[in-house]
């Protein structure tokens, strides 16, 4: 039996094939089972091609794979530069491959293939040049604690990391895992998302071109209750790192507490307050407030769903905002100039519409939007609620499609109180001209992130991550070297005399 072939043909008549297999030891082979899963257009609904789908059975045999190349050929044994240098390779290929590994994340994803060029491939090619610049300086320091000893620390790397990631940002989660693992010198077991795991399995082509040795990074396409648990279950997996809902986060956690305790890092959900204060901008505040909601179709976990509008600037700004958002252009994204694709998949179009439907069912009022948008494929309308009460469901709960619900304040003291109100604590931002009002603002939010006057900033150097159900741990930075380094204290006796 040899592995599904993957061959595409995009709308804009381009074509790409490639193999569909998992990416274990270097090599693109069928699963243990023989099981295959279907990858779907979400524009059309329609099926574009089967890829292995992998159990628990081939992750062990990836997790061996990861070890033997851990302990011979990676690790300690590739000096720091070096192994920055195969991320820069890597960097290379993927931007030679730009415009065909873009109109594959559309057609898996549905994201319109400007975007995937202009931020998700550009964001991957920057995190993997930044993170090999980190390879040969990631080094621990002597500490000096008296002329009796010498004492360092290391900063060794974990060794096996496992990495589960999701559908919205299919190639950049990818790279946001493995750069900085890899320039750290660990090995990897990392299973794309079943909806999407088309980008990955084509940049696996590039690892292997780029010249990363045999079993340093190993891919699966597979389901989150076999491949994914196992994952987090592994015993010889030394740390997991997960991109995805508060729910599975939770049993990640439970999965390593009851197995080896291997170290956890969750990137998680949101529910994020936008704060609109009345001496703000009022056409970049309108205009950053729309693309906070609707960016990636809604499919961002740090979207700013809340939106909290000063009440002197209610009225204005509602007017400017439904002019705004009623100008989003929705569509398939080989179409020029579509901004909102379909949501992933059918599950996801449900549980968006039901979010609708709940909100309409408690009261609330549409302002613009509110229903599948065509007829074909998983397209939702932008939707702008107001008059929401804010205990219902879609003003607490993640909707992940893109929807906003818009609350008026009148006092900034109470607001702070409402905006902190949440499970989450992902991100946030305020819009002011006020230097010390937005500053005070922002200080005050308990969010990993805050933007002021914008949204949507991210930057490989900058930490990423939530408070509270929002997650553990930081990606991205200096900060996520941390994640994929054990500290380990040297202490050099120089004249202590032994106590016994
Ligand atoms: P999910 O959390 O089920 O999926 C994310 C990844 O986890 C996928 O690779 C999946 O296969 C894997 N997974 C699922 N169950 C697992 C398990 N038991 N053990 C190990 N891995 C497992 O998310 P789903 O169902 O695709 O989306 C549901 C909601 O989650 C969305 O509506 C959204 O609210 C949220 N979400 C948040 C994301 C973020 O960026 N923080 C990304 C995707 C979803
Ligand atoms: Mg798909």
């Amino acid at each position: 039996m040899s592995a599904p072939q993957v061959n595409l043909t995009f709308p804009n008549g381009g074509k790409s094939s490639f193999s569909g297999g998992l990416f274990i030891n270097n090599e693109f082979v069928p699963a243990q089972s023989g099981k295959t899963l279907a990858v779907i257009n979400p524009a059309t609904g329609k099926e574009i091609a089967q890829v292995a789908e992998a159990d628990a059975k081939d992750i062990d045999i990836a997790v061996k794979a990861a070890r033997e190349a851990y302990n011979n050929v990676w690790g300690e044994k590739v000096p720091g530069h070096k192994r920055g240098r195969l991320l820069l390779k890597l960097a290379d290929l993927v931007e030679q491959h730009i415009d065909e590994l873009a109109a594959i994340e559309s057609l898996d994803n549905g994201k319109p293939v400007s975007i995937a060029k202009g931020f998700d491939f550009t964001e991957v090619i920057a995190n993997l040049r930044y993170y090999a610049g980190w390879a040969d300086k990631n080094h621990g320091k002597v500490i000096e604690v008296d002329s009796s000893k010498l004492t360092y620390t290391r900063h060794e790397p974990v060794g096996v990391c496992g990495q589960i990631i999701p559908w919205n940002f299919p190639a950049l989660m990818f790279a946001w895992k493995i750069a900085p693992a890899l320039a750290t010198g660990n090995t990897i077991v990392l299973k794309v998302a079943e909806q999407t795991p088309l980008s990955g399995l084509r940049m696996c082509q590039l690892i292997k071109e780029a010249g990363f040795p045999t079993g340093v990074v190993n891919v699966v396409a597979g389901f989150g209750p076999t491949a994914g648990a196992a994952i987090a279950a592994h015993m010889d997996i030394d740390k997991v790192a997960f991109t995805g809902s508060t729910l599975v986060g939770r049993n990640i956690m439970k999965a390593a507490a009851s197995t080896n305790l291997k170290k956890v890092t969750l990137e998680l959900g949101g529910k994020s307050p936008n704060i609109i204060l009345k001496d703000a901008d009022l056409e970049q505040a309108v205009s950053w407030a729309a693309f906070g909601f609707s960016f990636n179709t809604g499919q961002c976990c740090c979207a700013g769903t809340r939106v909290y509008v000063e009440e002197a600037i209610y009225e204005k700004f509602m007017e400017k905002l439904l002019v705004k958002v009623k100008s989003i252009k929705t569509g398939d994204g080989f179409q020029g100039d579509t901004f909102q694709g379909p949501q992933v998949s059918q599950l996801q179009f449900d549980r968006v519409m039901g979010y609708i439907q709940q909100g309409k069912a408690d009261g609330a009022k549409v302002l613009t939007g509110g229903e599948r948008h065509g007829t074909e494929g998983y397209f939702v309308q932008p939707t702008v609620f107001t008059d929401v009460n804010p205990d219902s469901k879609i003003s607490r709960e993640e909707i992940f499609g893109p929807v906003v619900v818009v609350h008026k304040f009148k006092d900034q003291q109470d607001l702070i109180r409402i905006a902190n109100d949440s499970i989450y604590g992902l991100a946030a931002a305020v819009f002011s001209r006020d230097v010390s009002r937005a500053l005070e603002t922002a200080h005050a939010l308990k969010a990993g992130t805050v933007w002021v006057n914008c949204y949507n900033q991210i930057n490989p150097q900058v930490p990423f991550g939530g408070y509270k159900a929002s997650g553990i741990g930081r990606e991205l930075g200096e900060y996520a070297l941390s994640n994929y380094t054990n500290v380990k204290a040297v202490h050099v006796n120089l004249n202590i005399p032994a106590p016994l």
